[in-house]
């Protein structure tokens, strides 16, 4: 399958389940499942969910393994949600537009948009537990503590931390790579191997395709700092150029566009390279690789 339409096939497959196991308003915590809801069905590329399902893909074609991780790719969206309402808040990049629309904190106010960060954290934990899963359980306390220390303090928390103290200072590379590695990469890295742990991966294929995870995470990002320098708030969703305005440490701010966009190329190189022990059945990785450089958007 061409990687175009592999994208459209999974976005839906992740859309679809996300709907099955989201809640719904019922009458008694509303404000706060809309608010939820609002940012999570709001459209989104559905990278991290993708990578997490063609990783498994990579290693497995047992449709009940397969099945299973579509909830763990699912928890793992909303942890990713959760992080992009808590980024717009006023105290941190202080964002009006996501995914096209107006940021949670603009429509349902900061205190509100705050909980629904903190209740798609916390509700991503809930799917991840559900007694109800079929794989095996040391598999699942395994992705379920991979993707807790990746969200957390040493992970995209602490990496947002870095960010915010990166803000107009002068840092070295080693703290800007630390910053990307921390504040994305660890959240991509961990889908990737979510998705090898479910899939039953040996230890040989759980390391090429972390080394894939990590090369991919940090690539991610550095495209992400060239659409804010380069792309338009239409074509993004979310308002250009507001890294130079915050004074953030980027690639671009430390080496220019040209030079930023060999280093994205390298790190997808990096990425692909790891891939190859694993053979033909990585395609799809190989391809998604070459998207999240290409991409747009
Ligand atoms: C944006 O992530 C924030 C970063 C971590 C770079 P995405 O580019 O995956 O955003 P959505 O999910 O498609 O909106
Ligand atoms: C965000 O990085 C990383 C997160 C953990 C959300 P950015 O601040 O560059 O993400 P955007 O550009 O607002 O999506
Ligand atoms: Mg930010
Ligand atoms: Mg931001
Ligand atoms: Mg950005």
């Amino acid at each position: 399958m061409k990687i175009k339409e592999y994208l459209l096939v999974k976005k839906q497959l992740v859309e679809d389940a996300l709907h099955r196991f989201m809640l719904e308003s019922d009458g008694t915590f509303d404000d706060h499942i809309e608010a939820m809801r609002y940012s999570l069905f709001a459209g989104g590329k559905r990278v991290r969910p993708i990578l997490c399902l063609a990783a498994a893909e990579a290693i497995t074609d047992n449709p009940r393994l397969l099945n299973d991780l579509i909830l763990v790719s699912c928890a793992i969206e909303c942890i990713h949600t959760y992080s992009l309402i808590h980024d717009d808040l006023p105290a941190m990049d202080n964002d009006e537009l996501r995914r096209g629309r107006p940021t949670n904190h603009i429509v349902h106010g900061e205190a509100e948009a705050i909980l629904a960060g903190d209740g798609l954290l916390t509700f991503a934990f809930e799917l991840l537990s559900n007694p109800k899963s079929d794989l095996p359980q040391l598999n699942r306390l395994q992705i379920i503590n991979l993707i807790a220390q990746a969200a957390g303090p040493k992970g995209m928390v602490g990496g947002q931390s870095l960010d915010i103290a990166g803000e107009n200072n002068d840092i070295s590379f080693e703290q800007l790579q630390r910053i990307h590695k921390s504040k994305t990469g660890a959240l991509i890295r961990c889908s990737v191997q979510a998705g090898a742990i479910g899939a039953g991966a040996t230890d040989e294929e759980f390391t090429c395709l972390s080394e894939y995870g990590t090369s991919i995470g940090l690539a991610f990002q550095i495209v992400d700092d060239l659409l804010d320098a380069t792309s338009t708030t239409e074509l993004l969703g979310k308002t250009a150029g507001v890294d130079q305005q915050l004074g953030k440490a980027t690639y671009p701010s430390f080496f220019g566009v040209e030079k930023t966009r060999d280093l994205a190329l390298n790190a997808v190189d990096n990425a692909k390279q790891a891939l190859i022990p694993l053979g033909n059945k990585a395609k799809q990785l190989t391809d998604l690789a070459d998207y999240i450089y290409l991409r747009t958007c």
